[in-house]
């Protein structure tokens, strides 16, 4: 799984940002020097708000989830099963890089898992762990409390890769000798193949790589050789082949080491001999084999009918899981979906559409435009538009909820960068930010337990699997739509007459950037309505109506974004279609500002 061109642009950004402090900007930090969450209302994953709705409703803390499983294993593993996938582990010592070098092993259809630098080898071994990566990382190997890994992993069971901090962790732990290097090594740099390493099959002598380090290893440890060097690093790559060790100084996992992917390939299915067997198609066949294992038994257990709920937020992330658990369990899962008016343009008959005609599920979908409408009647705080939202739609899931009788399962999109228990500081703060999502709570009875299908995946193998799940590509490649909706991207009062206006022009906003084949490049795209009038001539006749503002924007996250270059051309047709089509607009604006210290949305 993979999708290339999410992957490249996440290597972009973050290649030069690497381990020794020398990035565009501090870690962790935006170019204003707070932290780089700060502000931040809400994170990426699309149906965040919707999942933040139901925690804080149920008054739940964070979902505990076991680390113990695999996909497609179950827990307690017991002995190896075809479903399950040959693993490699990423130990995560703190590179920003370090989801990304899992990212990469999953493109060669391996199964990666970003684990704390220090989970004991016992743990590895219970994981049949079938390499282990260890990743790059800020500090250097003489810091006090540098991280160290359990050192049983040298012991030769299972190929061990490290990469940059990891190799002179390998160096140095094994007994030969790292110090501070008299220039450091950052960019681009050409290694040259010293020695005929099974790592480095294929590969020209001279390869153009990353460098990010200030240590280099000045003396190997015993059985070990030199298999690699720069200008000024002798043992920019070394190897113990009869144990299975290998270091690399330089870094694999970024577009500017070209051929990375294949000496990643080279260890991964060479050395290790992993399977690549981490596809779409087998993920969804024993992820679906788990999921109706599970609510049989429970229903076995309990003398119920194991019957699911999802909430349906139009995101891609809760669509993918739902189609994943209406695989699994058919009939028995009922899909709620809120209709609160907030919604883009046929948004919601897509949604009919393709879970209720094309998948045929039972799909609840609650007319709730009036009862939002009516709430948000004479509201123009931003927090207090959010807030309403959120608690109006607790209140039409509980009553959706109840009708259905007892339910025992609730199926959420949690995907794989929010259950990672990293070390890196900056992935532990990127944790979901719910706290502000002050809504009421749901009766206490009211408890499920939770299905997360999607809770190994990264966001681009979540669309991988919708499209093999037949999900339509408007809905697998949506870019990210806030759960309050048009609500915040209408200044001011939210009315049903502004509201339709606002979906005009959002609607030739989209279809004009889809026709430029520009939609899936940006991250968000949109208008907003602003309360200001201005004067303005239409045929014969002076017209005194509203502005309309455009967004585009760039970004890897939402975390910061670029306002986006769009072509002349493109915002000349957008802005003369929505001034003819669309009545109450008679001007349009381009919003040229970036986040920080602009927000993505108006409010
Ligand atoms: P801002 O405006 O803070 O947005 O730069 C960052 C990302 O978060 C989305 N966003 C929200 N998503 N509920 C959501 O589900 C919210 O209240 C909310 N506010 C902002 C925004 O669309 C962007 O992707």
């Amino acid at each position: 799984m993979g999708d290339g061109e999410e992957q490249r642009s996440a290597a972009r950004t973050s290649g030069p940002a690497d381990d020794h402090g020398q990035p565009a900007r501090e870690r962790g930090k935006t170019v204003h020097g707070e932290l780089a969450n700060a502000g931040h209302r809400v994170l990426a994953p699309d149906d965040a708000e919707v999942e933040a709705y139901l925690e804080v409703a149920l008054d739940a803390p964070a979902p505990i989830r076991s680390h113990l499983d695999v996909p497609g294993g179950g827990v307690p593993r017991g002995e190896p099963s075809a479903s399950e996938p040959d693993t490699v582990v990423v130990l995560d010592f703190g590179s920003q890089l370090a989801q990304l070098i899992a990212r990469r092993v999953r493109e060669l259809h391996v199964y990666s898992e970003l684990l704390p630098y220090d989970t004991p080898y016992a743990e590895l071994e219970r994981r049949r762990a079938r390499a282990i990566i260890l990743s790059g990382g800020p500090t250097s190997v003489y810091d006090e409390g540098a991280p160290r890994p359990d050192p049983a992993i040298w012991n030769g069971r299972i190929p061990v890769l490290g990469i940059c901090y990891g190799a002179q962790l390998m160096a140095l732990e094994l007994g030969g000798d790292v110090l501070p290097a008299a220039r450091r090594e950052y960019g681009p740099a050409t290694v040259t193949i010293t020695a005929d390493d099974r790592l480095f099959a294929g590969l020209e002598r001279d390869q153009p790589v990353w460098m990010s380090h200030g240590d280099s290893i000045t003396r190997l440890p015993a059985g070990f050789t030199a298999t690699a060097q720069t200008p000024s690093t002798p043992f920019a790559g070394l190897a113990d082949s009869a144990r299975g060790l290998y270091g690399i100084q330089f870094h694999p996992e970024v577009v500017h080491t070209p051929r990375g992917r294949d000496v990643l390939r080279n260890f991964v299915l060479g050395i290790a001999g992993a399977r690549p067997t981490w596809t779409p198609a087998n993920f969804i066949e024993s992820t679906v084999n788990e999921i109706r294992s599970r609510v049989d038994a429970h229903a076995r257990a309990s003398g119920g009918d194991g019957k699911v709920i999802c909430a349906l937020s139009g995101g891609v992330d809760s669509a993918v899981a739902a189609a994943l658990v209406h695989r699994a369990v058919g009939d028995r899962l009922t899909c709620v979906y809120v209709d609160n008016g907030l919604m883009r343009k046929r948004e919601s008959d897509l949604l009919r559409v393709t879970f209720e005609q094309s998948l045929g599920m039972n799909l609840v979908m609650v007319d709730a435009r009036e009862r939002f409408l009516a709430r948000l009647a004479g509201v123009t705080d931003p927090e207090t538009k959010r807030k309403i939202i959120g608690d109006a739609f607790i209140r039409v899931f509980e009553e959706e909820a109840a009708k259905i009788g007892r339910i025992d399962f609730l199926t959420q999109g949690t995907l794989y960068p929010d259950v990672i228990e990293s070390t890196a500081p900056e992935t532990r703060a990127a944790q979901k930010i719910k706290t502000h999502h002050n809504v009421g709570g749901l009766p206490k009875d009211l408890r499920f337990t939770l299905i997360e299908p999607l809770r190994y995946l990264f966001k681009d193998e979540v669309r991988l699997v919708g499209l093999e799940l037949g999900l339509p590509d408007a809905m697998v490649y949506r870019q990210p739509f806030p759960g309050p909706g048009l609500a915040i991207r209408i200044i001011g009062e939210v009315t049903a007459e502004r509201l339709d206006t606002l979906r005009e022009a959002d609607w030739i906003v989209i279809d004009e950037i889809k026709a430029a084949g520009l939609y899936r490049s940006l991250w968000q795209s949109f208008a907003i309505l602003t309360p200001l009038r201005s004067v303005g001539v239409m045929g014969d006749g002076r017209t005194y109506a509203n502005v309309c503002a455009i967004r585009a924007v760039t970004s890897d996250d939402g975390m910061t974004a670029d306002w986006a270059k769009l072509p002349y051309d493109v915002l000349g047709k957008i802005s003369s279609r929505i001034v003819n089509e669309v009545p109450g607009v008679n001007r349009v604006v381009y919003d040229i500002s970036s986040k920080p210290p602009a927000t993505i949305e108006w409010e």
